[in-house]
């Protein structure tokens, strides 16, 4: 009996030395942590049951039958963050590259299963050269197996993925598929096809960093939502983020004793707004007096910057907060910026995450650039996430709310349920400026003296001040509910949300809508 128990020791210590010692110290030589190591750091200490710590590849082409590791190449199990259970799956890169045969791809499988059933977290480590190609078909059909499984888990329970090497080829579409994306820059880069493939179908000259880096996806495309300094600091976030979310769909958003007194003043917020419409001030200033302890963890940074997306707490309570940014392009709607908060506004509500929407927004970003990548789709995007979404949905307009763009962020009628504006709101189809164009320009070229033509212009200017830059037009009509003093906005959201905490909507009952995509 003491030398079977003996042999389990001896197993289980070379299956934790994964691909062997040397690799592990070349893993090490390039500033990276091993698939053990990255488990270690992100859950409780020791939380973690480790599954399938025997299981061998089973290929026996090009001799590589002669080559098994135990575990091969990917370490799976369940852990607990601050308590709460969640499973992980980390590909070890000492493993034939961490690269992806057909039993790596059914250790993977399974603790995605074992998330779906138990409804926790699935949280996946990447850093593999893709496709085992010994293996063949067999790998791709694992791919394929798992992104059907990131696409049946999608809305049910978060899924999170983080990129700490190289992510490939159709390696790219699992953390493509699930909600939330970290990058450690200068070790990871995702592509479909890389710099030497690029060289010679397009000619173009292009480094792995500038292809995928972390900073360019994090910056340009919005593939990855967070791009991280260290793995440390990835790891770190992810516990973070999975702070503010339920364990699934089926759950309310987790809350949190609220160490904020929740009718704090704040009165630097009645003189943020300058007197001059066209001067900016800085929406992270807003965002951070009015939440609890100012704690705010931001989703897409640097990313799209005219718009602000993230996960904060009023009262102790998680909520999703999408707020223009007056500071970056004067706070319109792009496409970019409809795709990121469009996203964002889902996932919440597919999470049951009360939405917090701040609006300052002059309008969409005007011309060909932007209309030939199909901002009408994308800004529907937005428009559409926002009236499908059944959480309760509180927005505050703080200046300007034009046009198209004052209905797509959360207007009344896509269900906004307390919507809310400050005496400087200008709930209005445009500003004064292009509103006298409009209406009046014929009127003011017939007359002759350029004086004259500057005091009639003036005039309607303020006329149309007078009627629609206010919120009293919009309040008028009941689009809004209240007009509130700035300094007093905190203590209106938590009141607000506390009495929609027992909101209940349904959509129609269908198979699924048809976002336009
Ligand atoms: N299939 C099988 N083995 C693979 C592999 C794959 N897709 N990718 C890497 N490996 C193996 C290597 O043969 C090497 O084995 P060894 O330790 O026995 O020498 C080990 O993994 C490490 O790879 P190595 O190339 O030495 O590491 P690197 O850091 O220098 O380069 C990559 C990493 C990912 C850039 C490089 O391995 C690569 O280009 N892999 C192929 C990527 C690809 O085209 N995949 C298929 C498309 S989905």
């Amino acid at each position: 009996q003491l030398t079977k128990v003996q042999e389990l020791i001896d197993l289980r210590a070379q299956a934790r030395l994964g691909g062997g010692q040397k690799r592990i110290d070349s893993q090490h030589k390039k500033g990276k942590y091993t698939a053990r190591e990255r488990i270690d750091m992100l859950l409780d200490k020791g939380s973690f049951e480790e599954f399938d710590m025997f299981v061998k590849h089973r290929c026996t082409n090009f001799g590589i039958d002669k080559e098994t590791y135990l575990g091969d190449g990917v370490v799976t199990g369940s852990g607990t963050i601050n308590g709460r259970l969640v499973y992980v799956f980390a590909q070890d890169f000492t493993v034939f590259g961490g690269s992806l045969s057909e039993t790596l791809a059914l250790k993977i499988c399974k603790v995605m299963d074992h998330a779906m059933k138990m409804g926790a977290p699935c949280i996946g480590i990447n850093d593999s050269g893709g496709a085992r190609i010994q293996e063949g078909i067999n790998a791709l059909a694992g791919y394929a197996e798992i992104f059907q499984r990131n696409i049946l888990a999608s809305g049910v329970i978060p899924q999170i993925s983080a990129i700490f090497g190289p992510c490939a080829g159709g390696a790219v579409y699992s953390p493509a598929l699930t909600d939330f994306n970290i990058m450690a820059k200068g070790s990871s880069y995702m592509f479909l096809t890389g710099p030497k493939v690029v060289k010679t179908v397009t000619g173009e000259d292009v480094t792995q960093e500038q292809l995928g880096g972390a900073s360019v996806h994090a910056s340009k495309s919005g593939v990855a939502h967070f791009a991280v300094d260290t793995e440390e600091e990835g790891l770190e976030l992810i516990r973070h983020l999975i702070s503010f979310l339920p364990q699934n769909n089926m759950e309310e958003a987790p809350v949190v004793p609220c160490t904020d007194p929740i009718d704090r003043l704040e009165d630097s917020l009645n003189e943020i707004i300058p007197d001059n419409p066209n001067k900016p001030y800085d929406m992270y200033e807003v965002i951070g007096a009015i939440i609890d302890n100012g704690e705010f963890l931001e989703i897409h940074r640097d990313f799209a910057r005219n718009i602000i997306v993230g996960f904060a707490r009023f009262n102790g309570q998680s909520v999703g907060i999408v707020a223009n940014q007056p500071k970056v392009l004067a706070g319109v709607l792009d496409s970019n910026a409809s795709r990121k908060a469009g996203r964002f506004v889902r996932f919440c509500d597919a999470f049951n995450i009360p939405l917090v929407t701040l609006v300052d927004v002059p309008g969409f970003l005007p011309g060909t650039g932007q209309e030939y990548a199909g901002v009408i789709l994308h800004g529907a995007k937005l428009l559409y996430a926002y009236g499908e979404a059944t959480v309760p949905k509180v927005t505050v307009t703080l200046r300007k709310s034009y046009g198209g763009s004052h209905i797509v962020m959360s207007c009344k009628q896509l269900r906004g349920d307390l919507n809310y504006a400050w005496p400087s709101a200008e709930i209005a189809v445009m500003g004064a400026d292009g509103a006298v164009e409009v209406l009046y320009s014929k009127e003011i070229k017939a007359v002759e003296d350029p004086e004259a033509q500057k005091a009639i212009a003036e005039e309607k200017k303020k006329e149309y001040n007078d009627l629609f830059c206010n919120p009293f037009n919009a309040a008028k009509y009941g689009y809004i509910e209240d007009v509130i003093e700035p300094r007093n906005t905190r203590f209106r959201i938590i009141r607000g949300l506390s009495q929609l905490a027992t909101k209940k909507v349904t959509n129609p009952l269908k198979k699924h809508g048809n976002i336009p995509l």
